[in-house]
């Protein structure tokens, strides 16, 4: 039985990368308790190893909101891990919003959600998604921290590889830079924010210690691999038209674009040391997660 000193947590989405990370933090680096912890996820047979170290697995499934109150039942605190549901625009808020009733109506008091920076005013597409969830918390009875999660040194797997093989990397984002971060850092501040005993309502915006141009990504790749990487500046039309002409749907098209006019607008360049508040850690370094990751970057797609 969960007490104020020993609160059930409960990890949605534990099955994905960024959560299965944070239940790994949960239990190794943080040593919670197995018995304190419930995870969900739509694949509850891909978490047995979760199961046969005594933690609490369930299905949960946001498009079925009725399931949801039983799945977060006897949680005290919850991290909603926003969802990948980025074909349909607004399907994610619908998911979130039902999430967030459940979470009133099972009696969770806080809830840790995983946003993005500026959600408010950002020019990535999907930013309303984000920004209508803030907004459902705030509007609950729930206690609440937003992690507005930076991006993911882990996206330069989209655009490196391709650039590296034609020696060209086309960017409609300009000299705009991006505050990026490892998955993994952000996987311990969300650890770190479930398992705090503070109530108080809060946004966190987690972002490396610099921000980078992606000149200034792709000089470090070339040193990095021996190969040439120029930087070329195209338009939004040409990217969207390129990513078309890729075999992208143009939905996603248009959120792939939306990243490089939010690069280019500073949506995604501001630097904050929330991180290093959380987790008492500095995040960790561009250089150093190009040397671990150079594999990831060199990978033919
Ligand atoms: N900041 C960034 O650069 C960045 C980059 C990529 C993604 N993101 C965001 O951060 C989230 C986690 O990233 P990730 O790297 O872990 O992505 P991922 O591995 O693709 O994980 C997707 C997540 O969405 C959950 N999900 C999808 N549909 C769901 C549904 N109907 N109900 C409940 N959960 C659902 C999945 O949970 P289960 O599979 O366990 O059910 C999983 O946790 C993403 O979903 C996205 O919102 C941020």
């Amino acid at each position: 039985m969960s007490t104020p000193s020993s609160p059930t947590l409960l990890v949605t989405g534990a099955s994905g990368q960024l959560g299965g990370a944070v239940v790994r933090h949960l239990l190794d680096t943080l040593k919670v308790p197995a018995e304190r912890l419930i995870v969900t996820t739509r694949s509850p047979d891909g978490l047995a190893d979760l199961a046969a170290r005594g933690v609490t697995v369930r299905a949960a499934d946001f498009d079925q909101p009725d399931s949801l109150v039983a799945a977060f039942a006897g949680a005290d605190r919850l991290l909603l891990v926003s969802t990948d549901a980025l074909m349909e625009p607004g399907k994610r808020l619908t998911q979130h919003r039902a999430a967030v009733q459940a979470a009133v109506d099972a009696g969770v008091k806080h809830v840790v959600y995983t946003s993005l920076p500026s959600a408010d005013t950002s020019h990535v597409s999907f930013a309303p998604d984000h920004w209508g969830t803030e907004q459902a918390l705030s509007a609950s009875t729930l206690g609440w921290t937003i992690l507005r999660n930076a991006w993911y040194f882990e996206n330069l797997a989209y655009s490196v590889p391709g650039a590296l093989t034609s020696g060209e990397w086309a960017t409609a984002a300009g000299e705009g830079r991006i505050a990026y971060i490892a998955r993994d850092d952000l996987a311990r501040a969300a650890a770190a924010a479930l398992a705090s005993d503070s109530n108080e309502n809060q946004v966190l915006t987690l972002t490396g210690e610099q921000a980078w141009s992606a000149r200034d990504v792709a000089s470090r790749v070339s040193a990095l691999t021996g190969k040439p990487l120029a930087v070329l500046d195209i338009t939004q039309e040409q990217l969207i038209g390129g990513l078309t002409a890729h075999g992208f749907p143009p939905v996603l098209a248009d959120v792939f674009a939306s990243f490089d006019a939010a690069t280019a607008a500073g949506d995604l360049g501001a630097v904050t040391d929330d991180y290093a508040r959380l987790t008492g850690q500095s995040p960790t370094t561009l250089d150093a997660w190009l040397q671990a990751n150079v594999d990831l970057l060199t990978k033919a797609h």
